[in-house]
């Protein structure tokens, strides 16, 4: 397995794309997979999507995605699902592992969608005491993922970057910055994204994600579906320049493009890396 330092910017792997993967090994620095696609029904037995998994792990290194922790519910944490995601870890030895700062259900229920937490003091104990647990349970350290929102509480206490800090203060976990929520949720609430940017302490984050929305009723929608846009690229570019060149991410997952035009964006990130860089030299 590749064990090298991770950089630059890589791609997600989707199973459209799997045969060209095998069959060509592009040229990308790292990939990044839904943990749940390759947890099987017992133990992480995933079946043919973690073959084809362990296969590209052998060319690639591998970051592990989930969107089923659910770090902010109120419910128990599900210890059978951290029990396959350190299973599917100790067999992918992924480059890092992430997940939401967010909850996805209550009471049993899943929403099946990425909801914002109130941002005060009691729910940053709550979730840093829970991801204190699932960082026990699965033997490494993980990095959380700000999502993108659509609605606030009317008793938050803090900024959202202010709730993340406190979380890394206390955890000591990692952030995967995802520059697109962070546009999303400025345009739909009206904050500055560089105000944001610069209340996440530097050395927690770990990977950044990139990624295009839809404009619905003057709302934008974090839909995945287009190239990233001009305002994220200039965000993106002011991100590198507080945060370095962290490994990067451009996220597709809808009408998903040719694994070409993919290449194409992500030569597009690694050309404001390199540019921000070279300006900071
Ligand atoms: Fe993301």
């Amino acid at each position: 397995m590749q064990k090298r330092a991770v950089s630059g910017v890589g791609l997600g792997l989707r199973s459209v794309h799997y045969d060209h993967v095998l069959s060509r090994r592009p040229a990308v620095p790292w990939f990044e997979v839904i943990s749940e696609n390759f947890m099987g029904p017992r133990g992480g037995s995933g079946g043919r999507p973690l073959e084809v998994l362990a296969k590209v792990r052998r060319e690639y290194p591998v970051a592990l995605h989930g969107v089923s922790l659910s770090i902010g519910s109120t419910d128990p944490l599900d210890f059978d699902y951290l029990k396959k995601l350190e299973s599917l870890a100790s067999v992918i030895e992924p480059w890092i592992v992430t997940d939401h700062l967010c909850w996805t259900g209550a009471h049993g229920k899943n929403l099946h969608d990425l909801l914002p937490l109130p941002y005060t003091e009691e729910a940053a104990r709550h979730v840093a005491g829970r991801i204190e647990k699932v960082q026990d349970a699965i033997g490494r350290s993980i990095a959380i993922e700000n999502v993108s929102s659509y609605l606030s509480y009317k008793h938050d206490e803090m900024a959202e970057w202010e709730f993340i800090a406190r979380i890394v203060k206390t955890t000591g976990c990692g952030v995967l910055l995802d520059v697109n929520n962070i546009h999303v949720s400025a345009i739909n609430h009206g904050f500055d994204g560089e105000e944001y940017l610069a209340g996440i302490p530097v050395a927690a984050v770990r990977q950044m994600h990139l990624a295009g929305y839809s404009e619905e009723n003057g709302f934008l929608i974090d839909t995945h579906d287009h190239p990233v846009s001009d305002p994220v690229w200039k965000l993106y570019a002011a991100a590198v320049r507080r945060f370095g060149a962290v490994p990067t991410l451009i996220e597709w997952d809808e009408h998903i493009p040719s694994f070409a035009r993919l290449q194409k964006e992500a030569a597009k990130a690694k050309e404001v890396q390199d540019g921000v860089c070279a300006a900071a030299v």
